[in-house]
């Protein structure tokens, strides 16, 4: 998708989810309409989901998209990456990332954004992690946005 489109879009979509998460409390609730929202109006998403540090492995939370990996081991692929380094990772080519965990081998390129709870801005708690069937599919743009979504999805509640 073209920048200009993508941010049009985006924009969009964000102006829905303030809309739609002021009637969703909960951290599930707000989770499974962000990403039924992100999942179906992105066409590049081929799966768009949430992992959270349980036992110092990631365990797989709310998803749109084929079945996932439920639980990544510490310290491998790309959503631990992005929890160690503290900060959005994009990966262009999938294969060029090692250690990458492919739980669909159809996935080319993929975007991890750090979650972070209103309570500790410093270390998060988890990831949205978003993958896609085509090469180079994600950019600054998405990032961005990936960002302020998951912070209007966390800001001020708990996760239950
Ligand atoms: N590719 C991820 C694993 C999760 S799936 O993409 C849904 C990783 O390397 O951490």
């Amino acid at each position: 998708m073209i920048s200009q489109k993508k941010q049009e879009r985006y924009e969009r979509l964000f102006k829905q989810l303030e809309q739609l998460l002021q009637n969703s409390p909960h951290s599930i609730s707000r989770m499974a309409t962000a990403l039924a929202v992100l999942h179906h109006k992105m066409p590049v998403f081929s799966w768009t989901g949430f992992y959270f540090i349980r036992n110092n492995q990631l365990e797989v939370g709310p998803y749109q998209g084929h079945v996932a990996c439920q639980i990544l081991p510490y310290d491998k692929g790309v959503c631990w990456a992005a929890i160690q380094q503290n900060k959005t990772l994009i990966v262009p080519d999938v294969r060029q990332f090692p250690g990458h965990i492919a739980c669909d081998s159809r996935s080319k390129s993929e975007i991890v954004v750090p979650v972070f709870l209103s309570v500790n801005k410093a270390k998060p708690v988890g990831v949205l992690d978003v993958d896609s069937h085509i090469i180079n599919a994600f950019d600054e743009t998405d990032a961005i946005w990936l960002e302020k979504i998951t912070q209007l999805i966390f800001s001020d509640i708990e996760l239950v």
